[in-house]
Formats: C-alpha cells, sequence, structure tokens
C-alpha cells in the first residue's frame, strides 16, 4: 500500500530505482540450459524477472538442476528447446516446469523447437508414438499452456491436451530475405508437407511458390525427389523453405534437382536448424549460397529472433 502511495506521487523517481523495478515485475521466465539467450530476450520483452538455471552433470549421467534465485509467485515461464541432446533437454524441461509449479499455478512451457514432433504418428506397424507420450507427461505436471514454434505439424500440436499455441517465424523470415537483392524469387517446399507453410511465406514476400514431391524410405531415411522437370525455376533465385534441418538431406537433394533445372542462386530459410554433423559444410559444398534460421536453436545461421513473436503468445 505505502509503495503504491509513493508511486503515485512521485512515479518517475521511484520507477528509476532498481529494486522497484524489480518489485513490479509480474512475471518470471526460468532459462533451461539450452535456450539461456532466448529466454532473456523474452523475459526483456515482457519486463519480467530473468532466472537462470545450473545444470550439473554427474559422472554416471544423471543431470541436477538448480533454479537460481525464488520465482514469483504470478505468471511463470519455462523456456527450454529440446534439440541434441533431446532427451537430457526433455528432462531438464520437465524438470523445470515441476519446480515452477511449486511457486504457481500459472506456469507456461515455451519450447521453441520441439524435438521428437515428427514422432506424431505410427509410420510402420510397432513403432511407439513418442510425441504422444511426451505430450502426456507435459500436462501430467498440470500447465497452463505450451507454446512452441513451427511444430513439424499439426498432428503433433493435437497431442497435447492442454492448451496448446503454435507461432510461426515465417513472417520474421520473411522480413530477412526482403533485404536481400534476389533475381525474380521463387519459393521452394522440399515437399509436399511443406507445401502450406511455402505458400504463407511466398504470399508475405510476394511471389509465388511450388511443392516438389519428396519421398523418404521409413527404414533407412534416405530421401528421394521424385518431381518432374520445373520449368518455372530456370533462372531464379530460389528461396527453399523448411520448418527444420537435422541431416542436411532433404535440403541437398531439393538443391540437386532444382540446380539441374537450372536454378540461379539457392538459399535456405528454416525455423530450426539442426544441422547435424557436418550439415551445414554439406550443403554449401552442394551450393546452397546462405542458410537463414530462428534462434529457436543457437548457432551460425540463427540470425531471426523469435523473442517477440513468443513474448506475444505470452501475454
Ligand atoms: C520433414 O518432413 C521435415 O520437414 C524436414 O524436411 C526434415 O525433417 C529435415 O530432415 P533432414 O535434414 O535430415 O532431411
Amino acid at each position: 500500500m505505502a509503495t503504491k502511495l509513493r508511486l503515485s506521487i512521485y512515479p518517475s523517481k521511484f520507477k528509476s530505482l532498481p529494486f522497484l523495478d524489480e518489485l513490479l515485475k509480474k512475471f518470471t521466465v526460468i532459462g533451461g540450459n539450452a535456450s539461456e539467450e532466448l529466454a532473456k530476450k523474452i523475459a526483456k520483452k515482457l519486463n519480467a524477472v530473468y532466472l537462470k538455471s545450473n545444470l550439473r552433470i554427474f559422472p554416471d549421467g544423471e543431470g541436477k538442476i538448480t533454479i537460481n534465485g525464488k520465482p514469483k509467485k504470478g505468471k511463470i515461464i519455462v523456456v527450454q528447446s529440446t534439440y541434441p541432446p533431446v532427451d537430457s533437454h526433455l528432462i531438464q524441461a520437465l524438470s523445470l516446469i515441476s519446480k515452477a509449479k511449486q511457486y504457481s499455478s500459472n506456469v507456461i512451457a515455451v519450447i521453441p523447437y520441439f524435438g521428437y514432433a515428427r514422432q506424431d504418428r505410427e509410420f510402420l506397424p510397432g513403432e511407439i508414438v513418442t510425441m504422444d507420450v511426451i505430450a502426456k507427461l507435459f500436462k501430467a505436471l498440470g500447465l497452463s499452456k505450451v507454446i512452441v514454434v513451427d511444430i513439424h505439424s499439426k498432428i503433433a500440436l493435437d497431442h497435447f491436451k492442454i492448451p496448446s499455441e503454435n507461432v510461426s517465424a515465417m513472417p520474421q523470415l520473411v522480413n530477412y530475405f526482403k533485404k536481400l537483392r534476389l533475381k525474380e524469387p521463387l519459393v521452394v517446399s522440399p515437399d509436399l508437407g511443406g507445401a502450406l507453410r511455402a505458400k504463407e511465406f511466398a504470399k508475405l514476400f510476394g511471389t509465388s511458390y511450388v511443392a516438389l514431391k519428396k519421398q523418404r524410405n521409413r527404414k533407412t531415411g534416405k530421401v528421394q525427389i521424385r518431381s518432374s522437370n520445373l520449368n518455372e525455376v530456370k533462372g531464379r533465385d530460389l528461396i527453399i523453405v523448411d520448418d527444420m534441418i537435422s541431416t542436411g538431406g532433404s535440403i541437398i537433394k531439393a538443391t540437386e534437382f532444382l540446380k539441374k533445372q537450372k536454378c540461379n542462386r539457392v538459399f535456405v530459410a528454416c525455423t530450426h536448424a539442426l544441422l547435424r554433423g557436418d550439415a551445414e559444410k554439406k550443403i554449401k559444398k552442394y551450393g546452397v549460397s546462405k542458410i537463414v534460421s530462428a534462434n529457436t536453436i543457437p548457432g551460425s545461421t540463427a540470425v531471426v529472433d523469435v523473442s517477440g513473436i513468443i513474448a506475444k503468445a505470452i501475454v
């Protein structure tokens, strides 16, 4: 009460005091080990308290996670992408959420890159739909909401039986590409599953799109492009748009095909650049001029910031 009174009399003077600024913050953002930088940016956008988490790995491989400080009682946001090591990052995310629940009934999980989302259905008999198993774990922790960025599929998102929201990095990626000088740009989806994403990108960019026909061998994981000749790509700069790059196999096969069709330069826009092993080097070797990704996964290509769109989904 006294604080409120003093504030209304001397607002600008007291607001500039750092301890008062901390007192006025309503939300707490906890940054998981995998997403520290992004979590800090989200906290800044929300004017929230930022708490770092510490991770110690025991000789037997178990992780011990500690939150640096005490969260506020209001809304708590846990930020942790689950890129490799996927299972470790996942268990850390679940542990942080569980801890946050001890302080607040309103906990939101922000999992910018959601590992296992590609295992959203039973492709071959006997396969376990791990996405469903994980969604059940999130629900069991009593979360208020899960926020993800460009999750692999709507089917994956539908496994959550709690409020969930998928935000798209496509407008941010489009803004990046608008600044480049491209020759008759055309947007390409490397597979039919990504056609809607490419369509959205092309619409925002102000151009058209094509979707290739990709086939993946479910046993070996190898991909092949089954499209026939595409005259419209000839001499044009192309932007291949995808949700994620893992081994680079899909992008490489698409690039090989498009180069044979005598396109000009090939660029890649993706949300999650996992770029396992030497994927980045291989993709460049096959003639891709530039890979641009979002900061859902830290790395050399992660130049597009999604903290703003995530913060918007939280408030
Ligand atoms: C597949 O449907 C996805 O959208 C990606 O195209 C794919 O998962 C990327 O994996 P990789 O880089 O290993 O081909």
